[in-house]
């Protein structure tokens, strides 16, 4: 099956494309769109305890018969598992729940609480081997104090990106320790402007694809790593097949006329501190 890889700023080697599990429920609707993914050559599941449904990709991954180094697996820990002791313990947690002795690549998923303890805990994870990769996501005004105490730099940081906020800035502010960029709402969360916007329907015309299939084409051609969630067999099948064309520059340059600073989530700090009220049940 042709897939690309990112190499890591650990010499890791993940998988670009893979499948976002957010709003999948937990039991038989994670299961079965993991197993079909996996049939199809996916080999990369972003996944969160916030989601609910690790259970779920563990036992897809059971049921698979893949072996585990075939598979990469992201999770995310949420704010109130944060603090040193406290993220160790969260992390135990999370392999139980994955059924797994390691995880590929764990991120903290929001940018409050005691992110620094967590951080600690998070590197003493990697020195023990049950984290392979660790990394960010959702981090803007607490990127730098978090970066200034980080001793292993973030192999990842996952954030809203698509062509309406291609996240160039961020790129540039991290390219110098080496830190993918992964794009959630890759294709606006199924926004149909987005969707529908007429540079991508000439250009699905053009290389005899679907427009989802170009926005999924122009995350990889951008380095970025990306996981579009489905449970339809036809968009989990329909979304791993852009490995057979490629972009020219000139279609590059069009789609990033479409850049515009447009964000479908825009909460402020002071609003996101509301996620230190909600816990995950384990
Ligand atoms: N770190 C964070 O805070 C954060 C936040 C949001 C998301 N994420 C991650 O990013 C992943 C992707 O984001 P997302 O799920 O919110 O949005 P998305 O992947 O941009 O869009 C998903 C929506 O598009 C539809 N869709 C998928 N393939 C399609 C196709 N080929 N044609 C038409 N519609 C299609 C899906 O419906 P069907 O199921 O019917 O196909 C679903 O409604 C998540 O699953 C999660 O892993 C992370």
């Amino acid at each position: 099956m042709i897939q690309t890889y990112l190499t890591l700023n650990n010499g890791l080697k993940m998988p670009q494309f893979g499948l976002g599990v957010f709003l999948i429920p937990d039991g038989k609707d994670t299961i079965n769109a993991c197993l079909n993914a996996f049939k199809l050559g996916y080999r990369h599941i972003d996944t969160a305890h916030a989601y609910q449904n690790e259970r779920g990709v563990g036992e897809a991954l059971k049921q698979s018969g893949l072996k585990r180094d075939e598979v990469w697996i992201t999770t995310k820990l949420w704010p109130s598992e944060y603090g040193e002791g406290k993220t160790l313990e969260a992390i135990d947690k999370m392999l139980e729940r994955l059924q797994t002795d390691y995880i590929d690549l764990l991120l903290l998923h929001q940018q409050v609480g005691d992110y620094i303890g967590a951080w600690k805990d998070m590197e003493k994870a990697v020195k023990s081997g049950k984290v392979k990769s660790i990394g960010l996501s959702n981090f803007k005004e607490n990127l730098e104090d978090l970066l200034s105490h980080a001793t292993i730099k973030p192999a990842a940081i996952q954030v809203e990106c698509h062509p309406y906020f291609p996240q160039h800035e961020l790129k540039a502010r991290m390219a110098e320790f080496g830190t993918v960029l992964e794009s959630w709402y890759p294709i606006g969360h199924g926004d149909p402007q987005l969707i529908n916007e007429p540079i991508f329907t000439k250009l699905a015309e053009k290389y005899g694809k679907t427009n989802v299939q170009i926005i999924l084409r122009w995350h990889i051609q951008e380095g970025n790593s990306v996981f579009p969630k489905s449970t339809n067999p036809t968009h989990i099948q329909e979304n791993f097949d852009i490995f057979d064309f490629e972009l020219s520059k000139e279609d590059m340059d069009e789609i990033a006329k479409l850049d515009c600073g447009k964000r479908y989530y825009t909460a402020d700090l002071e609003e996101q501190k509301r996620f230190l009220s909600w816990k995950p049940a384990d």
